[in-house]
């Protein structure tokens, strides 16, 4: 690009001048040849409602401060006494506005003895990870079905590219805590054991026993147990 403008400032002829022009404004750009990504679920549309936005509007900066840009969400352990031994205390958007069009976020992520953050996908994010405390199994599966999986222990890093089936699990002796981090300001989370058996209202036994090829039984004992 610098050489051509180079040689476009060397000619004096409006007309080179102005082809460039057309083939700089024709050239593909990332910023002009797709919708940006989308940073919710759904947005229905209110065809009679206001123009909005991807995401949230801005806090005007005149009642911007310091206290914005920090954010205390992780200096206590999520309590993981719950059925999977595992807590995620969130630091996307939501719970720190700041990141909002800032395109990252991150996670604390707690871990009892044996606990596991189940398998789940982030539909908006890739994830970087660092173990920070423990010994943790991580593992993802890609759309060819191909599982990669390692043991990590402090200070060691994974990676789980955007959108594909992935988990943790406590597998050393004590507590595990792991610090996790998104290119989006709020991932998402699609965890399939709820997608699957905890909806609202209940995905119909007919679609989960046929896709399962089990019976009724082990269907209803799943949603039972994940409700
Ligand atoms: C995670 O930990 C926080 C803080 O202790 C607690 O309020 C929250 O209920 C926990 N979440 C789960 C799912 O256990």
């Amino acid at each position: 690009m610098a050489t051509i403008i180079l040689a476009v400032s060397r000619t004096t002829c409006p007309v080179y001048l102005f082809l460039f022009l057309m083939v700089v404004v024709l050239l593909p750009s990332p910023s002009l040849s797709a919708d940006s990504d989308p940073l919710q679920d759904f947005c229905v549309a209110d065809l009679n409602g206001k123009p909005s936005l991807n995401g949230f509007p801005c806090k005007p900066a005149s009642e911007v401060s310091s206290d914005d840009f920090f954010f205390s969400g992780f200096t206590q352990e999520g309590d993981t006494n719950n059925r999977f031994g595992v807590n995620v205390t969130g630091g996307n958007v939501l719970a720190f506005p700041a990141l909002n069009t800032l395109g990252l976020s991150m996670n604390r992520v707690d871990f009892a003895p044996g606990g596991i953050n189940p398998p789940h996908s982030h539909p908006r994010a890739t994830e970087a990870g660092v173990v920070i405390k423990g010994k943790l199994l991580v593992g993802f599966v890609t759309t060819a079905n191909v599982f990669y999986s390692k043991v990590l222990t402090e200070g060691e890093m994974f990676v789980i590219p955007r959108g594909l089936m992935h988990f943790q699990i406590n597998v050393g002796d004590g507590k595990a805590l792991a610090f996790t981090t998104f290119n989006s300001q709020l991932p998402g989370a699609v965890i399939f054991s709820s997608t699957l058996f905890a909806t609202r209202p209940t995905i119909p036994n007919q679609v989960l026993t046929k896709a399962f090829q089990v019976d009724d039984d082990i269907i209803n004992t799943l949603k039972s147990k994940l409700s």
